[in-house]
């Protein structure tokens, strides 16, 4: 009998966590299935009570579950307590673990994938939304020269801002309010391009040597990263190392094994376009 996990989302289908973990299973011989269920909107509590009444051991939870999943656990890790939000779930008889690994897998993608150390940086956070939230802490403590966090409605950055504020080094306003500064990383946490938007950037933000970062994938990713383009970044990248990161935090949590992400970002690139790719 192989031990069962799942990602919950709404909707789902277009989700590589079974792709990924099905990889991760493989490579590291771990006796085990994944599976992606739709949860409806009103009811993401009882499909994961159904979940674990089949004998489920742990799930991903994906949007827009994350804060549900956050009140639905009965012991949160610290990480999770801070983000305010859970994309993964361990079930060990009555206790219902919340994690939340999405800090740690962007910023395993960016110091060790993209050879991209923060300490020292100055760090532009472009959103204060429910990933921007996700983010903050993680790159807090990699001791960035300063951390600035930008959003169109600038309380909500305000806010965020001082949530965090245990040092000076972070603090938010909107985009008029980065005139005439500059940063070394600059990262995509708006859903505008949802919209097909973008963050109202004003010219001069990125640094020489910058890099591009955003935190969407494949196509979703390449309005900012062509705006990072025509605006002089150095270096542009997709979250699809974030994606395969957090992943990889989620399994080793579950199995206590850590997989080899490197084969597995490969694997997937040969499906999902490369954005950053320049012609
Ligand atoms: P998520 O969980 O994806 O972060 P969210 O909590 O709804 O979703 O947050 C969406 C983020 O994208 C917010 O920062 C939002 O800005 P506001 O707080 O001002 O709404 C930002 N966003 C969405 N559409 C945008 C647009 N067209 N331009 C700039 N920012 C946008």
């Amino acid at each position: 009998m192989s031990d069962r996990y799942c990602v919950l989302g709404n909707p789902v289908g277009h989700s590589k966590s079974p792709l990924i973990h099905h990889a991760f299973a493989v490579q590291c011989r771990q006796p085990m299935s994944y599976q992606a269920i739709l949860a409806p909107i009103d009811g993401f509590a009882d499909s994961v009570r159904r979940f674990v009444a089949e004998g489920g051991r742990g799930a991903n939870v994906t949007v827009p579950f994350k804060e549900q999943a956050f009140q639905l656990a009965n012991r949160l890790s610290s990480r999770a307590t801070v983000a305010g939000a859970v994309n993964t779930l361990l079930f060990d008889g009555d206790a219902m673990v919340g994690d939340n690994t999405d800090g740690a897998g962007l910023l395993r993608d960016l110091t060790l994938n993209l050879a991209f150390p923060l300490a020292g940086r100055r760090v532009l956070l472009l959103g204060a939304g429910g990933a921007a939230r996700g983010v903050v802490a993680p790159l807090l403590d990699e001791g960035p020269a300063a951390l600035v966090i930008a959003n169109r409605s600038a309380a909500r950055a305000e806010d965020l801002a001082r949530h965090f504020a245990t040092t000076a080094t972070v603090v938010g306003g909107d985009y008029q309010a980065l005139a005439g500064e500059s940063f070394d990383l600059v990262i995509n946490a708006t859903s505008a391009s949802l919209a097909g938007e973008l963050p109202p950037l004003p010219p001069g933000i990125f640094a020489a040597g910058s890099l591009a970062y955003d935190m969407m994938y494949g196509d979703g990713a390449r309005p900012f990263l062509a705006l990072a383009d025509r605006q002089g970044a150095a270096r542009l990248a997709d979250g699809l190392g974030m994606l395969v990161e957090q992943a990889a935090e989620a399994f080793h949590l579950w199995r206590g094994v850590r997989p080899d992400s490197a084969p597995v970002i490969a694997m997937l690139r040969g499906v999902v376009p490369d954005p950053a790719a320049r012609r």
